[in-house]
């Protein structure tokens, strides 16, 4: 029996069971195997793929949607991946197509490589905005200010009472209500810290594993100076690299994580279909979960 054309072949829902064949696929397109993110994104999102008759994934990505469940605010869609033996060949067309069916009317974004980039503007989707990814060791130059400089303001590790406050926060931040997301993240991060100034909650920062480093994400404060102490209080606890996806409207924010020792590695484009800009506030938005998941 000849082997049936990939067009043909079903896109289905993907479960945690299909963890390793997407850290394969992962693998497959040069990036690192990131199962404990794809673990995440297909809990807390819904993955979509094409099995490859000959074992394991043709094709993958994950949709998570944010706010009602009957009726979404926003949708993000991640990991879209097209094994290497099967590019150009429509698949991550077909891929995301179906997906974009499936979000309906709910407003997407994405964060795109310059490789998915082509595609996603081709389907509708517009650029709206850049991060910058930046990673490397935490080390102060001699005499930069690498923590905060005002005295009133605090961080600490979070605590279970702090959940209510991070998720109004978050809320109001974000723009739609991420409860499944960030109730995951205790679980998900190696650190969870707050930011306090009299007593009020004015930041939060969680820092998860991912092959050797501590990714930064979400990162929401109040103003430059909080994220900048949210990041050092991060960093004095591990001894990996940080990595991190700062909006570039937050120049202070990138050229002070530069000044301290990380390096740009990559630029994503933020790219929205249905909306023409993001909800939420900007100003206190620094750094996304993951950029597979806003
Ligand atoms: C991006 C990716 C998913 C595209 O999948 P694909 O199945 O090869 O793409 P398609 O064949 O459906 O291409 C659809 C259209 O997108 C554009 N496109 C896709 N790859 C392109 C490339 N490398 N350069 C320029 N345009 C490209 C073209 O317009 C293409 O249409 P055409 O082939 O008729 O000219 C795949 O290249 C991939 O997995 N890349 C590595 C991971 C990655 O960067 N993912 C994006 C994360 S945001």
């Amino acid at each position: 029996m000849s082997t049936p054309s990939p067009a043909l072949l079903p896109i289905r829902r993907l479960t945690p069971r299909d963890l390793t064949a997407c850290a394969d696929l992962s693998e497959n397109r040069g990036w690192s195997r990131q199962e404990h993110r794809w673990n995440f994104l297909l809990t807390a999102g819904t993955g979509y793929g094409i099995d490859d008759p000959d074992g394991g994934l043709i094709a993958a990505c994950v949709l998570t949607q944010y706010g009602p469940q009957s009726r979404p605010d926003l949708g993000a869609i991640g990991m879209v991946l097209v094994a290497e033996r099967y590019a150009r060949q429509g698949i991550g067309r077909r891929l995301m197509r179906h997906v974009m069916a499936t979000a309906g009317t709910t407003p997407l974004t994405l964060y795109a490589t310059p490789n998915g980039r082509p595609l996603y503007e081709e389907l509708g989707f517009k650029i709206i905005g850049w991060a910058e990814t930046v990673a490397g060791h935490f080390t102060p130059e001699p005499g930069e200010q690498c923590s905060s400089s005002d005295g009133r303001l605090t961080t600490r590790a979070a605590t279970a009472s702090d959940l209510t406050g991070i998720l109004r926060l978050d809320e109001e931040v974000f723009g739609a209500d991420r409860t499944a997301l960030i109730t995951r993240l205790p679980a998900f991060a190696d650190q969870l810290r707050v930011a306090e100034k009299h007593g009020r909650l004015i930041g939060y920062a969680a820092a998860w594993p991912n092959t050797g480093t501590h990714v930064v994400g979400p990162l929401i404060a109040q103003d430059t100076e909080t994220a900048k102490a949210l990041i050092a209080s991060l960093a004095a606890r591990t001894d990996r690299p940080l990595r991190t996806d700062i909006d570039l409207r937050h120049e202070e924010l990138l050229a002070w994580l530069k000044a301290c020792g990380l390096a740009p590695t990559a630029r994503n484009a933020v790219m929205t279909y249905g909306i023409t800009e993001l909800p939420g506030d900007e100003s206190r938005r620094f750094a996304p979960l993951t950029v597979a998941a806003g």
